[in-house]
């Protein structure tokens, strides 16, 4: 599982129109897309994939907007993906992202902020069975 990891493309950028140029920007860097759904989460469902982030203060703000509008998830193939990803995608609050990261050139602020990407091989794993079956993912994991 060290290879794959869950991207999800915002409802922000997928609002602006700027998943194609994302995408076009995750396969430059050397990833493969294994599988890719668009969805407009429930509430509910939005509250279940950020469970781990209850107790924050900004619970309440990001379940709503995760739930605004449609989001693409993506199964994210890349030798150490993880990691790989996280480097592409830049810091949370788009203010601190380096030069070249999709936060720097996508995102408007920290809670609108264009892309997610799982943090460790498990949650990895997680977020990868929240939105696809393994029947929906190409190759064998
Ligand atoms: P993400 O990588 O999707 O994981 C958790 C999300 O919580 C994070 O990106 C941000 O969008 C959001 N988040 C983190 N900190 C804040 C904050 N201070 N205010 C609003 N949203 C936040």
């Amino acid at each position: 599982m060290e290879n794959i990891t869950l991207a999800i493309i915002k409802p922000d950028a997928v609002a602006a129109g700027n998943a194609g140029k994302i995408i076009d920007r995750i396969l430059q860097t050397g990833f493969k897309i294994r599988a890719s759904r668009i969805i407009h989460l429930t509430r509910g469902q939005a509250e279940d994939f950020y469970a781990v982030h209850r107790e924050r203060p900004f619970y309440d703000e990001l379940t709503t907007f995760m739930s605004s509008a449609p989001a693409m998830p993506l199964v994210l193939e890349k030798s150490g993906a993880v990691e790989e990803f996280r480097k592409l995608m830049g810091a949370t609050d788009p203010a601190e992202a380096e030069k070249g990261t999709i936060r720097k050139d996508f995102a408007k602020n920290k809670g609108e902020n264009a892309v997610h990407g799982s943090d460790s091989d498990e949650n990895a794993q997680k977020e990868v069975a929240f939105f696809f079956a393994q029947s929906d993912i190409l190759g064998n994991f």
